[in-house]
């Protein structure tokens, strides 16, 4: 049994005290919610304080990005061991829009998850088409490219530390969301091709959630589908009740 994970993606919002609210909001509406996994995907700027006040608490913390280097001149990147530092788990990678704002390829994509995985991160590692590409017919070579690309290299134990998010680009934040029999077609085709990859045993522990206005009366449907483990949720990871409600759904 795959252990479902549900995962908050703040994007750039919530200052330190906004966050410390936030947080503390989180944890006591979730402290007894423990079937799921539950993650916070929280600004650079909030890791430190965020960290601090999930001590203790089953709630883990996520990063939304990671450079590859090590270390050296790379003005404002942040590294995999300077996250680990603050007590980062899981790090998102390639998310549509750094993808579509920030010139994210599949290639960068493969070399942050590489140095996350390195480092003892755990990366959730984004696909997505656009709309022009579903209604163009190119959906799964999209998602199959972006599979094959973001994880090449990975080998062995690699494939029992990766999360997918499959976010279809046309659902995020619009209020749009794909319907579970669309979302379910694809979570099993980047299951079936997970097993390619990594093997059928592998594959059928990989975690892989549905992103893309995930709220609390869609996010039980979509987490009841058999190949969907989860949800990346932006907007109502906002705030402590949504949030809740929505892993609550994963139960
Ligand atoms: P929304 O839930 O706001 O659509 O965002 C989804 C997302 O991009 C999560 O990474």
């Amino acid at each position: 049994m795959r252990k479902r994970i549900v995962a908050g993606n703040w994007k750039m919002n919530k200052t330190r005290a906004e966050a410390l609210a936030l947080v503390a909001g989180i944890k006591a509406e979730v402290a007894a919610l423990g079937a799921a996994e539950i993650v916070v995907g929280v600004p650079f700027t909030d890791l430190d304080v965020v960290g601090q006040a999930l001590k203790g608490s089953a709630v883990q913390l996520a990063a939304q990005n990671v450079h590859w280097a090590e270390k050296g001149a790379f003005t404002g990147e942040i590294s995999a061991a300077m996250l680990k530092e603050l007590g980062v788990t899981y790090v998102i990678i390639g998310h549509s829009e750094r993808r579509q704002y920030f010139g994210e390829t599949d290639e960068t994509v493969n070399k942050r998850t590489k140095a996350a995985l390195a480092a003892g991160l755990k990366p959730i590692v984004c696909v997505g088409e656009t709309l022009a590409e579903r209604e163009g017919g190119q959906m799964t070579a999209v998602v199959e490219r972006q599979v094959r690309a973001g994880l090449a290299g990975l080998q062995g134990a690699d494939w029992d530390q990766l999360v997918i998010a499959y976010e279809p680009v046309w659902a995020i934040g619009t209020g749009k969301t794909a319907t579970t029999a669309q979302a379910q077609e694809v979570h099993a085709f980047i299951r079936q091709l997970l097993g390619v990859l990594a093997g059928a045993a592998a594959a059928a522990t990989i975690r892989i959630q549905y992103g893309g206005s995930m709220k609390p009366d869609n996010a039980k449907d979509l987490m009841s589908q058999p190949d969907i483990d989860g949800g990346l949720i932006g907007g109502a990871s906002l705030e402590a009740k949504s949030f809740a409600d929505i892993v609550r759904g994963a139960l």
